[in-house]
């Protein structure tokens, strides 16, 4: 049955593991026709450049075609039409719609009105679900296994839907995560119960020194997300609290690999890019693949 993918915390292991096996199987074979005749809308109320970009490739590789828009301005959204209207419109034309959409909930409310599947492409700072599905091929691949690992969440826990959406994911595998955050971004309460109700073990850290880099399998630095900040002032005090830089990664374990959903702002160095542990830009080029699979599992098509 063609259906919706609005939070990663439906999703079973074997769900997600068969997912990523599909997505390798794009990573071997991108260009297929397997959309041929179908048309997905992509709906973006929020800037994108990875997300809107990949999944339109996805559509474009396998045969399909794309319309959509990547700013709401442009929309009779800013005549006052409501989000419920806009897709019962498009979902008249499309047989998929991807949204990414400012308000928490809205791809929740989105998949209740629409005849049609929606794929959550971020929501507000709640979840991000087609973002966790490549974080988890990011760290299967370069780990070889998704059990048993350490995990070290670095930067705005509070506001960053990415994180939210991989500590839920992660439930499966038995990992233990260090959550690194200035208190006034640190890890909101609901996702720590939900560790503690899910079994996965945790530790909380102000500082970012070489005790956590040294000390973990995956190292996933998040941006500071000023569109989410109420207080501009506040934003000013933290946009720079931890910096990553090349000289930081000397003693790390040999598999380590830093992932971060991109865009970064400073909270990366350039010259980390050079550096063996650096597998950001790696990870976006497997969204596409990781696209492919969930576009044709959301409309049931057999990859
Ligand atoms: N990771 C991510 O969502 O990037 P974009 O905001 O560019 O889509």
């Amino acid at each position: 049955m063609p259906h919706s993918l609005v939070t990663i915390a439906n999703l079973s292991k074997e769900k997600i593991l068969s997912l990523l096996d599909n997505a390798a199987c794009f990573e071997a074979q991108p260009n297929r026709r397997l959309l041929e005749g179908h048309v997905v809308a992509t709906l973006f109320f929020e800037p994108s450049t990875r997300t809107r970009l990949s999944f339109e490739t996805a559509v474009n590789r396998l045969a399909g075609r794309v319309i959509g828009f990547s700013d709401a301005a442009n929309t009779s959204t800013s005549k006052g039409e409501t989000l419920k209207d806009t897709i019962m419109m498009v979902s008249n034309y499309a047989d998929l719609i991807v949204m990414r959409h400012h308000l928490e909930g809205a791809a929740r409310y989105a998949s209740e009105v629409s005849p049609v599947p929606i794929i959550n492409a971020g929501d507000g700072a709640n979840q991000h679900p087609s973002q966790t599905m490549l974080d988890l091929y990011s760290i299967r691949k370069t780990q070889g296994t998704l059990e048993g690992l350490d995990i070290c969440l670095v930067g705005d826990l509070k506001y960053g839907r990415t994180v939210h959406s991989l500590i839920m994911a992660m439930r499966h595998f038995h990992p233990h995560f260090h959550f690194v955050a200035p208190p006034e971004l640190a890890m909101p309460e609901e996702y720590k119960i939900y560790c503690r109700q899910n079994g996965i073990s945790f530790e909380e850290h102000t500082e970012f020194d070489s005790s956590v880099i040294n000390n973990t399998d995956i190292l996933y630095m998040t941006r500071v997300q000023r569109e989410r900040f109420t207080d501009l002032m506040e934003y000013e005090r933290v946009k720079n609290v931890y910096i990553l830089r090349a000289d930081m990664l000397t003693n790390t374990r040999p598999n380590m690999r830093i992932l971060h959903p991109l865009p970064r702002v400073n909270e990366i160095a350039n010259d980390v890019d050079a550096c063996p542990q650096a597998y950001y830009f790696q990870q976006a080029k497997n969204g596409l693949f990781v696209r492919e699979a969930l576009i044709c599992d959301c409309l049931d098509i057999e990859a």
